[in-house]
């Protein structure tokens, strides 16, 4: 069964002009998008820039209310969700961002960025430092890191925080939108590698936004063989 299906979705935005502000037009940003995923897979969305991928993956979030066509996650129609059915949501569908320096707020700690979810969703109850401490190093960095501020690390670094802020709730499923677009291209293959050790242990559900061909089948490779699975697709 579908973890995440996609059904003739639109997302059309008014284009706006004159002295009233009258809609003069459209842009079509999304026209009859369709596909479904099941879990552990993971979906590479390839495309030039301005194509739609990341008004897609806002669908996908909620963030955006579709025109027409509908968004379903474990059987649940996103549009139709009240606003706490949309929090529990987030408890399974995570994004990593294209700049991981604009996706981190400068003035918090790395600790305060990777508490907040945790307390947003009511989830501090147990031995909270413990928890960080783990996550942390599960990204590959140091617990030490903990006090310092998103302008004291690498671009890999922040990129490692807001992966580690994606995948503090254990989501099922991740949408990373060109998650290493903004990086150099050595850094880019780590964080590629940390993404697909994630996947296998944490069994994650990815959607793979890129407008590089190449880092979108790198990340389709397979699981079980290391190797390139022919259709682009893992399962
Ligand atoms: N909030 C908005 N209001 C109006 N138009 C928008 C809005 N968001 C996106 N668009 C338009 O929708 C189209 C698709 O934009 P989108 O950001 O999804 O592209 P993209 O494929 O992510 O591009 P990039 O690779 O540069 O990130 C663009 O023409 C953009 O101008
Ligand atoms: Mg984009």
């Amino acid at each position: 069964m579908a973890i995440l299906e996609v059904k003739n979705l639109k997302k059309y935005f008014p284009v706006t002009g004159g002295v009233f502000l009258r809609r003069t037009g459209w842009v079509y940003a999304l026209d009859d998008v369709s596909f479904a995923l099941n879990k552990g897979e993971t979906l590479g969305i390839v495309g030039e820039s301005g194509c739609g991928k990341t008004t897609l993956a806002r669908c996908l979030m909620g963030l955006y209310d579709p025109s027409d066509g509908q968004v379903i996650i474990k059987n649940q129609v996103i549009s139709s969700l009240n606003s706490q059915q949309r929090k529990e949501l987030a408890l399974n569908l995570q994004m990593i961002f294209q700049d991981p320096f604009e996706s981190l707020d400068p003035r918090q700690t790395v600790k305060q960025i990777l508490e907040e979810k945790y307390i947003i969703h009511g989830k501090n109850s147990g031995n909270l430092d413990s928890t960080i401490n783990q996550l942390i190093k599960r990204v590959g960095l140091l617990p030490d890191m903990l006090s310092q501020f998103p302008h004291e690390f690498s671009g890999g670094q922040r990129q490692r925080i807001g992966i580690a802020r994606a995948i503090s709730l254990e989501p099922e499923i991740i949408v990373c939108d060109e998650p290493v677009s903004a990086l150099d291209v050595s850094v880019q293959s780590k964080i590629l590698n940390l993404l697909l050790e994630l996947q296998q242990t944490m069994g994650l559900t990815y959607i793979f936004i890129s407008h590089d061909l190449s880092t979108c089948f790198r990340q389709n490779r397979c699981h079980v063989s290391g190797k390139d699975c022919g259709n682009g697709r893992c399962r």
